[in-house]
């Protein structure tokens, strides 16, 4: 077998002494175009579960790089003049120059031959092998002749960053934070050998500019830096090694191999340092290969499983790396406005990587001192006593919305059921609803709920638009508060050009046939959901009036009905959404055009509701934060609308995503909708509730005692699970009193 790799940084070197092990007559050639002691840069990281994957794939080059690392297992933050210390985190400190001798031995001892300073510009002139190992880094030349092939999305992040090293002994990985004349200053730095440490200084690029350095400048950049962090580095000078300030470019790639041509380490996938995993991901594509070539009778096979086996491990990777570098992107936003207790939690839970759960298990005392801290707010907040010795679990605490105190921060999402008749609910409701709040959420929230016949998706949709529905829902509305702890919401709400479609079951947004007792849908212009859909009519101002009137008669109907808070949906492309987004809203007159146009005709419904809702009763407005599109309705509009929300007396924004158009983008994965949660809360100053692929309790600890939102909304697993929260207590060891009728189960020990 013949194999040449261009490049020899990590990827390519620990790929060759792999193979050369697994088959040591085949013939490999590393190409690196620097001399064997060049590198840029200074130390890097790796967790010790990193390590440990090293030691099956060649003990020999594990035994040397553990010989030789810098261990540390506190994080310390420093902030506004205090240190934060986190401990139990198990990192090492590498060389990166030591690292690569290390690899270049190792593959120069097993018969490979190593060829430095020489540049391949022309891959196809070293391409007559079985294999070619396109492992020439972040800028490879190869991914580029072949874009066509591997079709590589370059995403260059706003951030700037440069790559120092310093003789400041670090004693834990540190994370510094200042603030000057120019802006906020990050710093990334640790102990990589003795008398060593990286020191990568980070900022806007709003901040670069304004600091006056220039890219290339390193004399001015290690001035800067050394005046800057003088007490931090306490008199140790700071080092440049081709130190020039750059921009991260997150590198992905739709196909990763091309003929005999294989992508991979940065070439094919970059993960940000933050996360520390660049160099990990490099030597775990190197060991993917080399076994995926063991394993298969010829190279074309071993290449598809090769991406195949990595692919999802490389995305879960960067989706975390993601949120790290876009909480390093939005550090301002945290520096200004979070407790120094809660911004160093938000730091460590940034990726997700790390929840309050693995936190607990590595460092009790922080969790401890958070969750106290967090019980303590929200005693204050909520007027209720909280014990904090032991402090309970944050989402065990309470919180307060005008008079109505929910006893923990749990809330059945709005999940329509397509089972009412004429929007009069039935038995299944009382079922669905009542043992959701037999199951220990704090809130308990209706499906959208019709404010008129017309005002419906479905058939089958719930309502609030005449005397029966009153009575049907009283009923729901007694059962919850006689048994159980819970408040009851109701989601009021208008179809809009979602109007007149089929039961969920039947497939959603299927417009209704004419056999099928259709009705004409009405939105803010004329334009349907998908041109199967039905044309709605462009709402007049008397239409107008009429929705408006609408909701305020529900919400007399609601109060009638004893519920103790109202949501306004104003999200997934039903009426009130289609009148925010500009993909949706092409009207000319006072209510469409600019934001504060768009969101004029939804004001105006929110300030009649309010009106006619009780003072003390709570209302919160459900908002689709992004419509998926490049040109719709974005993060920075939900802030604007939730500032003018919170003008008006809204308590509480429920914020979730999407579904206005039906070609939107949506990036899902775990929590996926958090960060717009977290955005909001923070820049427009008003309590949050998040939604969207939220299923453990842990993650609900974190959101919470990170300050991403104040409420957690479940949907789908309250539907698998009805008494979801009264799990999460007993896994948590926290006593959730029972209704007094299932009282005997505080003996009993579940067992599956
Ligand atoms: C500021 C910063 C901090 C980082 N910190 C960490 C960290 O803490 N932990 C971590 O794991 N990772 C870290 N990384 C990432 C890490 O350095 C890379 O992910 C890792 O080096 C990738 O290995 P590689 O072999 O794919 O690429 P590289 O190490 O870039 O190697 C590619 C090699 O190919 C050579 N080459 C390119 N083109 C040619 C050509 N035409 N002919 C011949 N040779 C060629 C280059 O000279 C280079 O040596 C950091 C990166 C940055 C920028
Ligand atoms: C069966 C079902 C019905 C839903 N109906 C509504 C609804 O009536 N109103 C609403 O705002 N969202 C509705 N949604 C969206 C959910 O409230 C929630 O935002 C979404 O499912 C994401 O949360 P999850 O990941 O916890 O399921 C519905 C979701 C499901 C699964």
């Amino acid at each position: 077998m013949k194999i040449v790799s261009i490049g020899g940084g990590p990827a390519g070197l620990y790929f060759s002494i792999l193979m050369k092990k697994a088959y040591p007559d085949a013939e490999i050639t590393v190409y690196e175009r620097n001399r064997a002691d060049d590198t840029f840069g200074f130390g890097v990281v790796f967790s010790d579960a990193t390590l440990g994957n090293f030691i099956e794939a060649d003990a020999e080059t594990h035994r040397q790089i553990v010989a030789q690392f810098a261990h540390w297992d506190d994080i310390d933050i420093h902030f506004k003049g205090q240190v934060l210390t986190s401990t139990g985190h198990g990192f090492s400190g590498f060389d990166r120059k030591t690292l690569l001798n290390i690899l270049q031995h190792r593959a120069a001892d097993l018969g490979v031959d190593l060829r430095f300073e020489t540049d391949i510009d022309d891959v196809e002139a070293v391409a007559d092998c079985d294999l070619v190992l396109a492992a020439d880094g972040v800028n490879s030349q190869i991914r580029d002749r072949y874009a066509e092939h591997f079709q590589p999305d370059i995403d260059w992040r706003s951030n700037r960053f440069v790559w120092l090293g310093t003789t400041m002994e670090f004693p834990a990985f540190t994370f510094l934070f200042k603030e000057n004349e120019h802006g906020l200053w990050r710093v990334h730095a640790y102990r990589y050998k003795p008398g060593y440490s990286t020191f990568i200084l980070e900022c806007t690029g709003d901040t670069f500019d304004r600091s006056g350095l220039a890219v290339e400048d390193e004399d001015a950049t290690v001035a800067y830096a050394e005046a800057l962090f003088a007490e931090e580095l306490d008199g140790h000078r700071l080092i440049g090694n081709r130190s020039h300030w750059r921009q991260f470019p997150t590198i992905r790639n739709g196909h990763w191999h091309h003929r005999n041509i294989v992508l991979m380490g940065d070439a094919v996938h970059t993960a940000h340092y933050s996360i520390g995993s660049g160099t990990k991901l490099a030597m775990e594509d190197a060991i993917a290969l080399s076994e995926a070539i063991q394993n298969h009778d010829d190279i074309a096979t071993a290449l598809d499983a090769y991406e195949a086996d990595r692919r999802e491990d490389v995305e879960s990777t960067q989706r975390s790396a993601q949120v790290s570098l876009q909480w390093f992107e939005e550090t301002e936003r945290y520096y200004d406005r979070l407790d120094p207790i809660q911004f160093g939690f938000s730091l460590l839970t940034r990726s997700l990587r790390i929840s309050h759960e693995n936190l607990r298990l590595r460092d009790p005392g922080y969790v401890r001192s958070i969750d106290t801290w967090f019980a303590e707010r929200a005693a204050n907040q909520s007027g209720v006593n909280v014990r904090t010795d032991p402090p309970p679990p944050p989402m065990f605490t309470p919180f307060r919305l005008r008079d109505m105190v929910v006893p923990n921060r749990i809330v059945v999402s709005p999940m329509c059921q397509y089972s009412a008749d004429d929007g009069t609910i039935d038995d299944w409701h009382l079922v669905h609803l009542g043992s959701r709040a037999m199951g220990g959420a704090g809130l308990v929230m209706t499906e959208m709920t019709d404010v008129s016949r017309e005002g419906r998706i479905t058939h089958g949709c719930a309502g609030m638009y005449k005397d029966e529905h009153v009575v049907a829902w009283s009923r729901v509305v007694d059962f919850v508060h006689r048994h159980s702890e819970a408040r009851i919401g109701m989601q009021l709400a208008h179809a809009g050009r979602k109007a007149s479609t089929r039961l969920g079951w039947e497939g959603n947004d299927l417009p209704l046939n004419d056999d099928e007792n259709p009705w004409p849908a009405i939105a803010p212009s004329a334009i349907p959901y998908t041109p199967q859909n039905q044309v709605p009519r462009e709402m007049t101002r008397a239409d107008m009036d009429q929705v408006r009137d609408d909701h305020v008669r529900a919400a007399g109907l609601a109060e009638a009905a004893g519920f103790d808070m109202l949501e306004l949906h104003c999200a997934h492309g039903y009426l009130m959404s289609t009148f925010l987004s500009p993909l949706t809203n092409r009207r000319d007159d006072d209510y469409g055009g600019s934001m504060e146009n768009r969101l004029r005709y939804p004001l105006e419904v929110f300030d009649a509701v309010r009106a006619a809702w009780p003072e003390g009763k709570p209302i919160s407005v459900r908002i689709s934060a992004t419509d998926w599109r490049p040109d719709g309705f974005s993060a920075a509009d939900a802030v604007a609308v939730a500032v003018a929300l919170k003008a008006h007396g809204c308590d509480i924004v429920d914020v979730s995503a999407g579904q206005v158009v039906a070609d939107q983008a949506p990036v899902y994965g775990r929590l996926f909708q958090t960060p717009f949660a977290d955005r909001v809360r923070l820049e427009a100053e008003i309590p949050t509730m998040t939604v969207g692929n939220i299923s453990t309790y842990e993650d609900v600890n974190s959101i919470l005692a990170a300050g991403r939102a104040d409420l957690c909304v479940l949907a789908r697993a309250h539907l698998y699970d009805p008494y979801w929260t009264r799990h999460a207590a007993k896994q948590q060891g926290y006593d959730q009193p029972w209704p007094k009728q299932y009282g005997m189960i505080d003996r009993y020990e579940p067992r599956f």
